[in-house]
């Protein structure tokens, strides 16, 4: 320790100040006089509950947003920041929540969109993909940059817009949950381009809900409750427990271990075989009714692609038994008719209509027609209940989806399928995925819930923690096969993970 404070933080002057800003939707007062500064080669995290306003914070200093009220100063000066383009002129680069990349375009397009290097009026193709590919290599990406984006992984789409985020000569970057897209091993080296950028004197944002990342990455912290900035925190110092009471006023437990007794008897689905050449080939999984069985493993260990197959992805030969009888699941619409429903890694592609609203969202599956049809009220009725046990924040059911907080938006996803009757096989994949502490809490007591009616659930997670707080048996994948089946009442985490990391397992530790 300096005791003497020389060059400490205090004494350099902000290379952001937010001050007093102040941002009213119809319903929703977002920001409400918050409060950011950030240091220069500084991690600062934000944190808050969903919808707290921390995405709405970052939009107007991107300059998407216009605030009501409010001074924004970057390095001592006032600026304003009139519209994105003057955000990005003022050095602001931030990586969008909803990423904002054009899907039709690939990725050396997206990262120098605007900005291919060009001979008069003819884009010099050669020199840009050159270019695409330091950018891409940078963030450690391995994905060619020819691939039209709409094609690549969730993943590699985030991968792309912190590349293309870091073209630019930003003094301030923000990166809005990158965790909640991003495998363990693309975040290892996002968290690195984040410590280069810092160590250049860069200064970075850091959004996410888990607490761990946090700890990990962040220098010191802003927590957000409804639109205002309630603490800021030495992250040397604070402890996890002390964040998590800021964000929701008090400690709330996140997950219960399991304590009822795991269901028994004969298994509602028996995945036979998923074969997919090259990317899957899992074997003999089985789901009773009123089990909740979890899927571990790394990213690209098979799961999504798993339970893809299951919701009709016709790239997969799949062989699967439903209450002793074969279910068509040639079509993801065939999947819903036998009773199979799925809560996709990617809400944004797979599971929303953002203009329409939260209500038609909601009830679309419990109508089994298209909303635009469905009479208003009947949407309605049906889709109340489940948005309040979620705990959906929203100002009317009339709101458009898409207005929603990253987090509420996720919620909605969930509430259709909760919303549905008819229920029988429900496939979660990473479902708590930007949901804030009391929202995980929230969703694993519907979850539950479903499970006592009968239906048998499948939960793809990669928090380890929570499959083995909720799960009855946790089976785990590896290199596209299922090589452990554990349970957890019985195998401690560590023998687990030990499992999800190399494939390996100790036989004796396996559960029947
Ligand atoms: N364009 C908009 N129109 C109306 N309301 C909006 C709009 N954008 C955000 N809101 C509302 O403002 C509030 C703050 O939302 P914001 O997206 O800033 O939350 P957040 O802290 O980023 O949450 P999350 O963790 O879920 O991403 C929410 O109640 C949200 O519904
Ligand atoms: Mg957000």
């Amino acid at each position: 320790m300096n005791a003497s404070g020389t060059g400490g933080p205090s004494e350099l002057t902000p290379r952001l100040s937010m001050r007093g800003i102040v941002k009213r939707f119809p319903g929703t007062l977002a920001n409400d006089h918050a409060e950011l500064t950030v240091l220069p080669g500084e991690t600062h995290c934000l944190l808050g509950e969903n919808g707290a306003g921390k995405s709405t914070l970052m939009k107007i200093l991107a300059g998407s947003l216009q605030p009501d009220e409010g001074e924004i100063r970057l390095d001592g000066e006032p600026v304003r920041l009139t519209s994105p383009q003057a955000g990005m002129a003022a050095g602001i680069s931030v990586i969008y929540q909803e990423l904002d990349l054009v899907p039709d375009l690939t990725v050396a397009q997206n990262l120098l969109l605007g900005r291919a290097p060009a001979r008069g009026p003819v884009i010099r193709r050669g020199r840009r993909a050159e270019l695409a590919r330091e950018a891409i290599d940078r963030v450690g990406g391995d994905f060619p940059v020819n691939a039209v984006v709409r094609e690549l992984p969730i993943a590699a789409q985030q991968l792309t817009a912190i590349a293309r985020a870091l073209t630019t000569q930003a003094r301030v970057i923000v990166m809005d949950e990158p965790s909640a897209t991003l495998g363990e091993n693309d975040l290892r080296k996002v968290f690195d381009v984040i410590r280069s950028l810092t160590a250049e004197g860069r200064s970075v944002i850091y959004i996410s809900h888990r607490m761990d990342e946090v700890m990990e990455i962040g220098d010191r912290a802003t927590v957000m409750r409804d639109g205002r900035s309630v603490s800021v925190h030495d992250l040397a110092r604070a402890t996890p427990d002390e964040l998590v009471a800021a964000m929701i006023g008090e400690s709330r437990e996140l997950v219960r271990p399991t304590d009822r007794p795991r269901p028994e008897g004969p298994a509602l689905l028996e995945i036979r075989r998923v074969h997919r050449p090259g990317l899957i080939d899992v074997r003999d999984i089985e789901v009773r009714p009123g089990e909740v069985a979890g899927l571990a493993g790394l990213g690209g260990a098979g799961r999504t692609t798993l339970l893809s197959a299951l919701f009709g992805d016709t790239g997969a030969s799949v062989s699967v038994r439903l209450d002793g009888a074969e279910p068509r699941l040639s079509s993801p619409a065939a999947a819903v008719r036998a009773g199979f429903a799925l809560v996709p890694e990617n809400r944004k592609e797979q599971g929303l209509m953002p203009g329409l609203s939260v209500a038609r969202n909601a009830a679309v599956t419990a109508l089994g027609r298209p909303p635009w049809l469905a009479p208003h009220t009947t949407g309605r009725r049906r889709a109340t209940p489940a948005l309040s046990g979620l705990g959906v924040k929203y100002s009317s059911p009339d709101q458009p989806v898409g207005k929603l907080s990253g987090g509420n938006q996720q919620k909605v996803v969930l509430a259709k399928w909760i919303a549905k009757g008819g229920l029988r096989v429900l496939l979660l994949d990473e479902p708590t995925r930007g949901l804030d502490v009391g929202a995980k809490a929230d969703l694993y007591r519907q979850v539950r819930h479903l499970a006592d009616q009968g239906v048998a659930v499948l939960l793809a997670s990669s928090e380890l923690n929570e499959l083995t707080a909720n799960a009855d048996r946790v089976w785990v994948l590896h290199e596209g096969r299922n090589v452990a089946c554990y349970d957890p009442r019985t195998t401690d985490e560590a023998t687990i993970a030990h499992t999800v990391i190399t494939g390996e397992t100790p036989a004796t530790k396996a559960a029947s």
